[in-house]
């Protein structure tokens, strides 16, 4: 009798547990931000440009033929832990060397909502790599060289600092972006140190007081991934679609976790001496600032409240690495939208205003005045990214 009561309760409770799986699923695919690579719909086709060619995300809906409708949980769980998508070797533009942190059980949860998305007919041509690295089989030799995964010693931590150090490093992949890459595309130090991608800069991290993020306060850093904007910036780029598709859509004690976590993170050793503008420049800089920039950031770069984001102790200013200005004050940009700050502020293009010697001089100066450290910009390397954009880049 007591028998049959189970398995009544087991039947009555099986579809309730089905659902809640798909519920954590789809927020795992949020973790993951599966649809900043594969699309919003899942079913691929997005161009990565990479520093070895174009990989082509491949469709992950359910369809049998053109997508993963015939993976079984155990081909997923290789495909996200180790890389081996039904004994075929991944690149490692899917971050599954980040992914290979999260537990079997969330992958379970991934597959099993991925399952029930719209199954997609979309075929894709994913490797438009440049020999030698269109050779697929290579990235065995790549994962026996570079792919380590491992968890930190959680002993002397937080709560809060081991879900935001595995959401960082696991799920949340920040390192894709934020971590430099050697000439075989593997994370070398500073982990988070900052790092070139697709023409933009994804900044410093860490706790460097010039380059990184200690003048921002833990509410700051949850606020910025929560709404695109805090006092200090505006997301754009690359960084706005990690937010509105991802990080503006995570719990707020995830978005906490990952504060704590990042503001834990230390300057690296010897950090930043200061550099000294040369005045000549810094008078030319002064006076395109006032007549080009001024009007919507302020003489005194404070901004104008939620709208235009200061340039005073604003990172995206202030790192070693200028291309992310440069492309900005060339091609304007336009901030991140998310549910809770909906309006999308955006700067204009000064390309037609500005010759690449006058976006040098006003970059130089707004790098190194207000208590901003960073070296000057050259003219060269304007004219370098201003060739890129023209070519579509
Ligand atoms: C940074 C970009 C990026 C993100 C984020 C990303 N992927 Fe991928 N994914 C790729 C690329 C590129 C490939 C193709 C790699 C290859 O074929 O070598 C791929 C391949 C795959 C494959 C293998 C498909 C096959 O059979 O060839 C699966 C499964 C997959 N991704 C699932 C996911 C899931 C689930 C997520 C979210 C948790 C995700 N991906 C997030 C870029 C990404
Ligand atoms: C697709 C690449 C990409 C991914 C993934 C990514 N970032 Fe970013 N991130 C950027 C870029 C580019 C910027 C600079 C944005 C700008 O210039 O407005 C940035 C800016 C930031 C900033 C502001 C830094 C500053 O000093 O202004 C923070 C904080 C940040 N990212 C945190 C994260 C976290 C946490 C994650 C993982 C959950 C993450 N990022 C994932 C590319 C990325
Ligand atoms: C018409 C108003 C306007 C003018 C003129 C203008 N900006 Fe902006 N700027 C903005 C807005 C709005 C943003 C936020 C949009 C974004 O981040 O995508 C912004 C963003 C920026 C950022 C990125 C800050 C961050 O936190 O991401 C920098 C740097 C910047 N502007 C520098 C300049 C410089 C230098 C000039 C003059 C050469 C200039 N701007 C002229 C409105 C303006």
């Amino acid at each position: 009798m007591k028998g049959i009561i189970a398995a009544a309760l087991l039947l009555i409770a099986t579809p309730a547990i089905a659902a809640s799986q798909v519920e954590e699923g789809r927020y795992q695919a949020v973790l993951g931000d599966c649809a900043g690579c594969h699309g919003k719909d899942l079913s691929g086709g997005i161009a990565l440009e990479t520093p070895f060619g174009r990989l082509v995300t491949p469709n992950i809906t359910p369809d049998r033929q053109t997508g993963i409708g015939d993976y079984s949980p155990v081909d997923f769980r290789a495909a996200m832990k180790t890389g081996i998508a039904r004994g075929k070797p991944l690149y490692p533009a899917m971050p599954y060397t980040a992914y290979a942190r999260m537990p079997d059980r969330d992958v379970d949860a991934l597959f099993a909502y991925l399952k029930t998305v719209r199954p997609v007919r979309h075929a894709v041509k994913v490797n438009q790599l440049r020999f030698p690295y269109s050779w697929r089989f290579l990235m065995r030799l790549w994962n026996l060289v570079f792919f380590h995964p491992g968890t930190p010693d959680p002993a002397n931590h937080t709560a809060a600092w081991i879900r935001g150090e595995y959401l960082v490093n696991g799920p949340g992949h920040c390192g894709t972006c934020h971590t430099p890459k050697n000439m075989f595309g593997a994370d070398i130090r500073p982990e988070l140190g900052g790092a070139l991608l697709q023409g933009w800069f994804a900044p410093d991290l860490s706790g460097d007081p010039r380059t990184g993020l200690r003048s921002w306060q833990a509410a700051d850093v949850a606020g910025y991934l929560k709404t695109g904007r805090n006092g200090h910036s505006i997301a754009s780029g690359p960084m706005a679609e990690a937010i509105e598709q991802s990080t503006s859509r995570m719990r707020d004690g995830d978005l906490a976790a990952i504060a704590a976590y990042l503001k834990s993170l230390p300057a690296p050793a010897g950090s930043g001496p200061r550099i000294l503008p040369d005045v000549e420049r810094m008078k030319r800089g002064a006076s395109l600032y006032r007549v080009n920039c001024s009007a919507c950031h302020g003489l005194d770069a404070k901004g104008e409240g939620p709208l235009v984001p200061p340039l005073t102790g604003n990172a995206v200013v202030r790192q070693d690495n200028a291309d992310t200005l440069v492309r900005l004050v060339l091609a304007g940009s336009q901030g991140a939208g998310t549910r809770w700050a909906p309006t999308r502020p955006a700067m204009p293009s000064l390309a037609w205003r500005l010759n690449d010697q006058q976006v040098a001089d006003v970059l130089s100066y707004v790098r190194g005045n207000w208590g901003n450290q960073a070296a000057p910009v050259a003219a060269d390397t304007v004219g370098g990214i201003r060739a890129a954009l023209r070519g579509g880049k």
